[in-house]
């Protein structure tokens, strides 16, 4: 090796990944103990952020400084701090585009299940799958709220692609919150919904459609996605953010139901953390795969390629993608007449 390749290579960036999971717990605790709520209202110092939120100015300092460093807050000459645009547009849990649900998770969910990794490396299993009703159901309760915000966008932008002019049945797959649905009910009255998920959530699935007014147009089936009635005759089906949890097999089925349910000229639409053919990129993608393989026993992110291929063996015809806010577009495809 010359002296100049010697030099071009440094150690910085393995330094920088040796704190890598401070940042994400750093913004949970700012998100835990309303500091960007409270600050929402106006700059503050450290003792009126401290009186504000009852957190050790220690603590706060320590976390904002760092918080700063992060860009997520600035802070002026005389020690006071403010958000970002950023921040105020997306830490503060009072606002619509509020994404510090899966952020929220992370001490108590998501990193302690990471810390068992080098386990699960070593024999391919999760040491507690998320896939499964009895555990899955419990964890999906809270999560499926928090996560609605990250694709309500999305799901905005499916419903203005979408001719929703006459009557429309959505069947949304695995709904969570209810956020599929419930966006292309809110975009136009001819629309109602058949909502299908574990009957642990399904509840919040209830209660969500009422909080927007929607009751009236939801119909529910409580049960796993591959045994569940959800009937015929659906017009679009949503299934957003289940491929990955699911797996492969479980999805090639799911999909082949899915063809079964749907009315001639039905479309589907899929969201997920697509992954480049090679799985190479992107980054978001590829780490979230490893999520998968912490917390399911066979999930995966997959490529537009592989659930192209898919939904073709399933009967489905012009898979493409549309191009919509979130991780990666949305596929979708069409049941042929
Ligand atoms: C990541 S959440 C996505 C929720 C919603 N579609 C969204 O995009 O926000 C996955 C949802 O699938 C449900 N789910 C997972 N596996 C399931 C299964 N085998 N049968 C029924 N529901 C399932 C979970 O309860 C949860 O509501």
């Amino acid at each position: 090796m010359t002296n100049s390749a010697a030099a071009a290579v440094t150690p910085e960036r393995i330094m920088q990944f040796a704190w890598g999971y401070v940042p994400p717990l750093v913004l949970e605790a700012a998100i835990r103990h309303h500091v960007f709520d409270v600050l929402d209202s106006g700059p503050k110092t450290v003792p009126q952020l401290s009186a504000e939120t009852r957190t050790s100015e220690r603590g706060l300092t320590a976390i904002t400084n760092a918080l700063v460093g992060l860009n997520f807050l600035a802070k002026d000459a005389h020690g006071v701090f403010s958000l970002t645009p950023e921040s105020a547009a997306f830490l503060v849990s009072t606002k619509p585009g509020f994404q510090g649900g899966i952020i929220r998770h992370c001490s108590e969910q998501l990193i302690p299940k990471f810390l068992s990794l080098n386990q699960i490396v070593a024999t391919g299993k999760p040491i507690e799958a998320v896939n499964q009703e009895n555990t899955g159901g419990e964890f999906f309760h809270e999560f499926v709220t928090d996560i609605f915000p990250m694709s309500y966008p999305a799901a905005l932008a499916l419903a203005r692609h979408l001719d929703l002019s006459s009557p429309i049945r959505v069947l949304d797959l695995a709904a969570g919150s209810g956020v599929w649905g419930i966006a292309l009910a809110q975009s136009s009255p001819h629309v109602t919904v058949t909502a299908v998920d574990w009957p642990e959530v399904i509840p919040v699935t209830r209660n969500t459609a009422a909080r927007f007014g929607l009751s009236d147009r939801f119909a529910f089936v409580e049960g796993d996605l591959l045994k569940a009635d959800f009937g015929t005759g659906h017009t679009v089906a949503t299934l957003g953010h289940i491929l990955h949890s699911e797996g492969r097999e479980r999805s090639r089925a799911l999909l082949t139901n899915v063809f079964h349910a749907l009315a001639p000229g039905g479309t589907i639409a899929i969201a997920e953390f697509l992954v480049n053919p090679d799985r190479t990129g992107p980054i978001g993608s590829l780490l979230f795969a490893v999520n998968m393989l912490v917390n399911t026993d066979e999930g995966d992110t997959f490529s537009f390629e592989e659930i192209s291929a898919w939904l073709s063996e399933a009967g489905f015809t012009n898979a493409r993608t549309l191009e919509a806010p979130g991780p990666s577009p949305l596929v979708l495809a069409t049941k042929p007449n």
